[in-house]
């Protein structure tokens, strides 16, 4: 019988997370099925339960239920503790697996999809809410020459600092202390794209051949990624092969196989 599994979110009627999978599972010939799971916003946890009650073997998690699954799992990966959230559940005998794959889907898709190597680099994290505490320890195990955290409100750099630098050199930021730095890779971490806003970024931040990455992807470019064109970074990419990544290394968390991503971010991207 074909091994079930859903994405659970709120609102999850644009997920991309069902179309990959089910190109995963074509493409390496497992037999499951993927499906898509609005939960209530308090009925996290029940549509868990029911999920494990019809014997599915695991499950997505997306926004904004990220942080009740971390809360749900019975055990936790490392990387999905430091996170302090989870993005993958793995339905055992024994209980309940998180783990997140956010961070490691960030760093594959720069490193391998993108060519660009993230070690002895300047790296500027915008952004200090879930989606970039997922990303920070993946990005320090690449050894970059150090890490900004840069937010808004500068406190919550400063609490991931405090948490981050045992892994690597981390520093905390707020947007007008950047001034006159210069930096290889800019990630926005922030939910600014959502809204059609961009960070306070000053001018001059982008050195020669760096790359401007946005977590976020959607219909057009988003304003960062507009803003850094204008100010001359060489390389722009947006977050759908992050997107693609993270479900691979879902997939590979759950049936120990590592689909190939290319082909599905070819799809995904002529279908935009
Ligand atoms: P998520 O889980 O998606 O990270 P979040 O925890 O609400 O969501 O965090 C959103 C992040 O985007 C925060 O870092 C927020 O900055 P503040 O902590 O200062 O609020 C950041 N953010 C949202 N809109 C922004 C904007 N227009 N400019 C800069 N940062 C923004």
């Amino acid at each position: 019988m074909s091994q079930r599994y859903a994405v659970i979110g709120n609102p999850i009627k644009h997920s991309k997370s069902p179309l990959i999978h089910t190109l995963f599972a074509q493409e390496t010939a497992q037999d499951m099925v993927y499906d898509r799971i609005e939960a209530a916003l308090d009925g996290f946890a029940a549509s868990v339960q029911q999920l494990q009650a019809i014997g599915a073997a695991g499950a997505n998690v997306t926004v904004p239920f990220k942080e009740q699954a971390f809360a749900l799992a019975d055990w936790l990966t490392e990387r999905a503790r430091l996170a302090g959230a989870v993005n993958t559940l793995k339905f055992t005998e024994m209980g309940v697996e998180g783990d997140n794959t956010d961070g490691v889907g960030l760093v594959t898709d720069i490193s391998q999809n993108l060519g660009f190597e993230l070690a002895h680099k300047r790296i500027l994290l915008m952004g200090a809410g879930g989606a970039a505490r997922g990303v920070i320890l993946p990005l320090l195990a690449a050894q970059p020459s150090f890490l900004v955290i840069a937010n808004r409100s500068p406190q919550r750099a400063h609490e991931l600092k405090q948490q981050f630098q045992p892994y690597g050199i981390v520093e905390a930021s707020d947007y007008a202390q950047l001034s006159g730095m210069q930096f290889d890779l800019i990630i926005n971490a922030t939910s600014a794209s959502l809204a059609d806003q961009l960070p306070p970024l000053p001018l001059g931040i982008f050195s020669p051949k760096s790359l401007a990455y946005d977590m976020m992807y959607g219909k057009g470019e988003t304003p960062f990624l507009s803003f850094a064109r204008s100010q001359g970074a060489t390389h722009c990419a947006d977050g759908l092969g992050m997107l693609v990544e993270q479900a691979a290394a879902a997939f590979y968390f759950w049936r120990q196989v590592r689909p190939d991503t290319a082909p599905v971010i070819t799809a995904l991207r002529a279908a935009a």
